[in-house]
């Protein structure tokens, strides 16, 4: 182990009984308030067949259907895989409460995760696959393939940072072998602005509903549906450590000058909108404590997920946020701000609730720091270093 991370563990586990008395709320009581879904039912019910007697629903509404792919909003999940849950002992570094399915019940239509190599397999690691592995890629797409089997008319997107600089044959290897890569979509020509890209119904009818960017990769004609994040996506900054500080800027690619000229390109905005706070000088992890702030879908709160996109479309000319990234998307809930935007009532979505054996999340907390907590946190600290 680095000298470096060494005396940040020692650093971690002096700031260990600080971190866990950060304020923590416990998520079971805002699932149970939230009203984001309806009782109808549409098109995602339990059955995966489309309603045979309303008209279907795109990615939960019939009026989405006959928008082109970059005028919806889709609320995404940052750091999908990497979670606050037992499977973690609800590491305090963890990003989400629900994993990658349970969040596209919930409505999430983009899922975000980092892409490490592993001894030549493809793994979804935080920051180093020694740190915290949550399992292959090929697994992980395999159970995002299931859930879209079951659900026909809804179109779904995936971010993955590409850590370790793998190449297209590497990505596309975990895409067939997962059975996946039948969903990817692939634009008529690399490189195309996106400005004729097809309607959620197309994409639908022609059942090449899963959109994918990799940050980044080198186009390869072997896997058309592999896209070069940058080439077609700007995003604003990731590294945000106060509700204050949330902008509209652009942060990448650096080739692009402003947001102004990147929307002038036809690139579709990705709105970054997830906090970290510090627990030690040198450890950042995200900030949960303030979530409920930083997911409203109030459009007049400072530091609220609802102003700030309301301040980028107006920054951007009337355009709206495409993508959005989110900590914790149950809270808020951050779906709500996409209903907004988007300017629909949603249906046939479920909300998230925990399993009666995860017990009280705020009360494990306070548990004694465990070894794997301890790694877990180290991740975050290391993370700080790496592109998120
Ligand atoms: C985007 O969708 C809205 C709502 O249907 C529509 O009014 C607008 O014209 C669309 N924008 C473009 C560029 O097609
Ligand atoms: C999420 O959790 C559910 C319930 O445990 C499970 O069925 C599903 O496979 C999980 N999905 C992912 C992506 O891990
Ligand atoms: C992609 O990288 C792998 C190693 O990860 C290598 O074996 C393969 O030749 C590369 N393929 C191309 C097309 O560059
Ligand atoms: C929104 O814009 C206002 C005015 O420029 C600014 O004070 C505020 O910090 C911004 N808030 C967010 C969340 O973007």
């Amino acid at each position: 182990m680095a000298p470096s991370l060494l005396s940040a563990l020692t650093a971690l586990l002096a700031t260990a009984s600080v971190a866990c008395s950060l304020p923590q709320n416990n998520p079971l009581s805002s699932a149970a308030s939230s009203s984001t879904s309806t009782a109808t039912g549409a098109a995602s019910s339990t059955s995966g067949a489309p309603a045979a007697t309303t008209t279907a629903a795109c990615n939960n509404s019939p009026e989405l259907c006959l928008r082109a792919y970059n005028n919806v909003t889709y609320m995404g999940a940052h750091d999908s895989s990497f979670l606050r849950d037992a499977s973690t002992g609800n590491s305090i570094a963890g990003n989400q409460y629900f994993n990658a399915t349970v969040a596209l019940s919930a409505g999430i239509r983009l899922l975000q995760a980092q892409v490490h190599d592993s001894g030549g397999a493809l793994e979804l690691c935080h920051t180093s696959c020694g740190i915290l592995d949550a399992g292959t890629l090929e697994a992980w797409l395999a159970k995002i393939k299931f859930w879209m089997d079951g659900h026909p008319n809804e179109v779904v997107t995936l971010l993955l940072v590409n850590s370790d600089n793998k190449n297209a044959s590497d990505f596309g290897a975990a895409f067939e072998a997962s059975g996946i890569s039948k969903y990817g979509y692939a634009p008529p020509t690399s490189n195309a602005a996106t400005a004729n890209w097809p309607t959620l119904q197309e994409l639908i009818n022609a059942n090449t509903r899963l959109v994918t960017f990799v940050a980044s990769v080198t186009p390869s004609p072997s896997y058309p549906y592999l896209l070069d994040e940058f080439t077609y996506v700007f995003e604003t900054p990731y590294d945000v450590r106060s509700l204050d500080d949330f902008t509209c800027n652009l942060d990448r690619p650096s080739s692009q000058s402003s947001a102004a000229s990147a929307i002038a390109a036809n690139m579709m905005p990705l709105m970054n909108h997830f906090a970290y706070t510090s627990i030690s000088a040198d450890i950042e992890i995200p900030n949960a404590g303030a979530i409920d702030s930083t997911n409203n879908p109030s459009v007049t709160a400072a530091g609220a997920l609802g102003t700030h996109a309301q301040n980028c479309t107006s920054q951007w000319a009337g355009k709206k946020p495409v993508f959005v990234l989110v900590d914790f998307f149950d809270r808020g809930p951050a779906i709500d701000t996409a209903d907004n935007l988007n300017g629909i009532k949603a249906t046939g979505r479920e909300t998230p609730t925990s399993s009666s054996t995860s017990g009280s999340i705020s009360g494990r907390l306070q548990d004694r720091l465990t070894s794997t907590r301890a790694v877990a946190l180290l991740a975050f600290l290391a993370a700080a270093l790496v592109i998120v």
